[in-house]
């Protein structure tokens, strides 16, 4: 076999058979193919596209390309979530506690976050002494003591992914459908769990910004984990806009922390207890949606969920007498208020525009390997739909960086609008997606 004829093949629109297939992720994986020639055959794939079959094959393939995480000592059946990224996106830290207070277990590996877009691994590492590494066989008993754990992703997941992703990101590849979805189920597939949710943002802060194109790319993953046998499902939920009002990592565990307390922002609460039911609901924890959502809302206002909260970052050596405690929690030193330039109504909110914000104060990567400051961040005092008198605080920056204030001001009032009239309000959830079709909301 030879890789040029593999090249030519998708580039005359033809299907790659799982053999080739084989091939091509063996030769990614072990160096053997070289990086112009896989590049042209990833540019092929954004012109071409695949065909389902071979998204199944390719994603199953790039899986296999390195550990498999093996979950089979965990008894519970054990439900992950995956968000396609977003600014104040936050719901790890409260649906696992939710689904592992309702008796699923979620062994989870999460990813840091980068560009606008936050990541679960550094919210948790904001928290003093949490370790987000741990040995195998320490991940494997804190989820049978306590029926969830949350570490980074493990490097050794999905090895051709990590290249393959590399190389999309200096050759104009990354927006193809198909390498997406490929791209998100490999390392879901490799990390073991039993059924996957996938929260499918789509608006200004995601990476579709439509919720049909958003539509399509959950239409995509759920036939590749279907494809691969796992119980799979998405929601496509709003990302016009930010996730509650905190953005940055520690101002965003306290915000976590609030809404499992029942004092959180009613559309990141909703949002949760919507994720918290469908993972229940593919667990078996109940025969209907309406069960699975009183079970979720029980965890919630009995405080089990909370208390499950704690029980993990204790398990992970954190300090949980800081999810009560705030003042434990890194705080930046340095906090400035964005006045609203007009008076009127929140008309928009461009949430990667208040992400790259939140980045410039210290909160994000610029590119990966950044450092995090912890306490940094944003808390938005207003939300679209909401008035605003000229002068009044819309949202409050925080940094240890003084020097970073006016960039991140700048960038965060060229990410609002501000106008007469009210505007029509916008759904949180869109559709659902999985094996029985589209439902939208
Ligand atoms: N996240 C991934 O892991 N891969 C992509 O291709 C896009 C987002």
């Amino acid at each position: 076999m030879r890789m040029y004829d593999l090249i030519l093949k998708k580039r005359r629109g033809s299907a790659l058979s799982t053999g080739e297939i084989a091939y091509l992720i063996g030769g990614v994986t072990d160096g053997s193919i070289p990086d112009p020639q896989i590049s042209a055959f990833l540019m092929a794939v954004c012109f071409q596209g695949m065909t389902p079959e071979e998204t199944v094959e390719f994603t199953l393939a790039m899986a296999r390309s390195g550990e498999m995480a093996d979950l089979s000592a965990i008894k519970a059946v054990k439900v992950d979530k995956h968000s396609t990224g977003g600014v104040g996106d936050k719901t790890t830290l409260a649906v696992a506690p939710i689904v592992a207070a309702c008796g699923a277990a979620v062994a989870k590996m999460s990813g840091k976050g980068l560009g606008h877009t936050g990541g679960t691994v550094d919210k948790l590492a904001s928290i003093p002494g949490f370790k987000t590494e741990l040995l195998r066989e320490d991940f494997i008993r804190i989820v049978n003591e306590t029926g969830l754990c949350v570490v980074g992703q493990s490097g050794a997941l999905a090895p051709a992914d990590k290249k393959l992703y590399a190389l999309r990101d200096v050759t104009g590849t990354v927006d193809s459908l198909p390498l997406i979805a490929s791209s998100i189920m490999s390392k879901k597939l490799a990390a073991g769990a039993d059924c996957i949710l996938l929260d499918v943002k789509t608006g200004s802060g995601a990476f579709m910004k439509t919720a049909e194109e958003s539509v399509e790319l959950a239409k995509a993953m759920v036939a590749i984990g279907e494809g691969a046998g796992k119980k799979t499902a998405a929601l496509i939920t709003d990302m016009d806009r930010p996730l509650g009002f905190a953005v940055g990592n520690a101002l965003e565990v306290m915000e976590a922390a609030e809404t499992l307390k029942g004092n959180g922002p009613g559309d990141f609460y909703e949002l949760c207890i919507t994720l918290s039911a469908h993972m229940l609901l593919q667990a078996g924890k109940g025969t209907s949606y309406g069960e699975c959502r009183n079970l979720a809302e029980n965890a919630v206002a009995s405080g089990a969920a909370f208390h499950k909260l704690c029980d993990m970052v204790t398990a992970q050596g954190g300090d949980a007498s800081s999810l009560s405690d705030y003042a434990k929690l890194p705080r930046a030193a340095g906090v400035r208020q964005v006045p609203a330039p007009a008076s009127g109504y929140v008309q928009a909110m461009d949430t990667a525009g208040w992400g790259t914000a939140s980045v410039v104060l210290g909160a994000g990567r610029a590119k990966a390997g950044d450092a995090i400051d912890y306490g940094a961040g944003i808390m938005l005092r207003k939300k679209p739909g909401d008035y605003v008198n000229a002068g009044e605080t819309v949202a409050e920056l925080y940094t240890n960086d003084e020097k970073a204030f006016p960039d991140a001001e700048r960038i965060a009032l060229r990410a609002l609008t501000v106008g007469a009239g009210k505007p029509a309000e916008k759904p949180l959830i869109y559709a659902k997606v999985d094996a029985d079709g589209v439902e939208y909301f």
